[in-house]
């Protein structure tokens, strides 16, 4: 078998679907826009992506699954315009509120979904996808990326496609199919005849800096649902057995950017 051979898009496709993470409606990110502005906008994700970024000569960037405007709204100060997509009328709220708090006007919400036609909107300099591609179809997002990219695209997606540690899940005894992971995407950019770079930003785990087992335990529910007595005391031996193990909350969180030059 040649790698030629290897049919990335469909591995992807199918992937995706094993994962059985049905398609979120955006009334989903509707009712937690709120909360997420702050978990989205702090840390030092935003500084991280941004500081890998090449703004040469760039005047206009979109954004695409923006939520808050993790991406789009601390760089709009450099640039001409910054536009935000995404498919939540609440995520676009929220953008818009903090494009406000960081004194900008030059930020426009663009209600538009993944999937939807885009053959309205302009090509900017750059794209971006951050943390937002939990697509069907991987290659016709890059494809849509590309289309409205000039000079650059940068997309972050998850590193073994799971938000929490898996030796976790497993303790619980409910590994998740993952998400598809990043090598999808670059292979699928390979195939396409795009030679990306990579580099990765590492973030703590969901489940660190709890203070006691009660919070642990109550954030592994977040992410898990509800737990029984026996998963429960599984969770406490586990989180006896190595402290620092349980303040870091497991593995951290790897995402890749993996970031190409679109086709002319
Ligand atoms: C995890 S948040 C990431 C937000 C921001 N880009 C960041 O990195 O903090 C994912 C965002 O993608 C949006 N989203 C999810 N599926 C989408 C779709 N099919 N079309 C457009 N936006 C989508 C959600 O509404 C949400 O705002």
């Amino acid at each position: 078998m040649r790698l030629s051979d290897v049919d990335f898009a469909q591995l992807y496709r199918e992937q995706m679907a094993r994962s059985g993470r049905a398609r979120k409606p955006a009334s989903a990110w509707d009712e937690r826009a709120r909360k997420l502005r702050g978990r989205m906008t702090s840390g030092t994700y935003a500084a991280d992506f941004i500081a890998r970024m090449d703004l040469e000569g760039v005047e206009t960037l979109l954004d695409v699954g923006c939520g808050p405007g993790t991406i789009g709204v601390p760089l709009a100060r450099r640039l001409r315009r910054v536009y935000g997509l995404d498919y939540s009328p609440m995520m676009l709220e929220v953008l818009m509120e903090n494009a406000a708090a960081h004194g900008v006007d030059n930020v426009v919400p663009v209600l538009r979904a993944w999937e939807d036609d885009w053959s309205d909107l302009p090509r900017c300099d750059i794209a971006v996808a951050s943390r937002s591609t939990a697509v069907e179809d991987m290659a016709a997002a890059i494809e849509k990326l590309n289309a409205h990219a000039r000079k650059r695209v940068y997309m972050t997606t998850l590193v073994g496609g799971q938000f929490v540690d898996p030796e976790i899940a497993a303790l619980l005894g409910r590994r998740q199919e993952p998400f598809p992971d990043y090598i999808y995407v670059v292979n699928i950019l390979y195939s396409m005849g795009i030679h990306p770079r990579l580099d990765y930003i590492e973030l703590p785990s969901r489940l660190a800096g709890t203070r006691d087992f009660a919070e642990f335990a109550e954030r592994v529910a977040w992410s898990f649902g509800e737990l029984q007595p026996e998963e429960l005391e599984r969770l406490r031996q586990w989180y006896a057995a190595d402290p620092e193990r349980s303040r870091r909350g497991g593995a951290p969180m790897r995402w890749a950017l993996i970031d190409w030059e679109p086709p002319p």
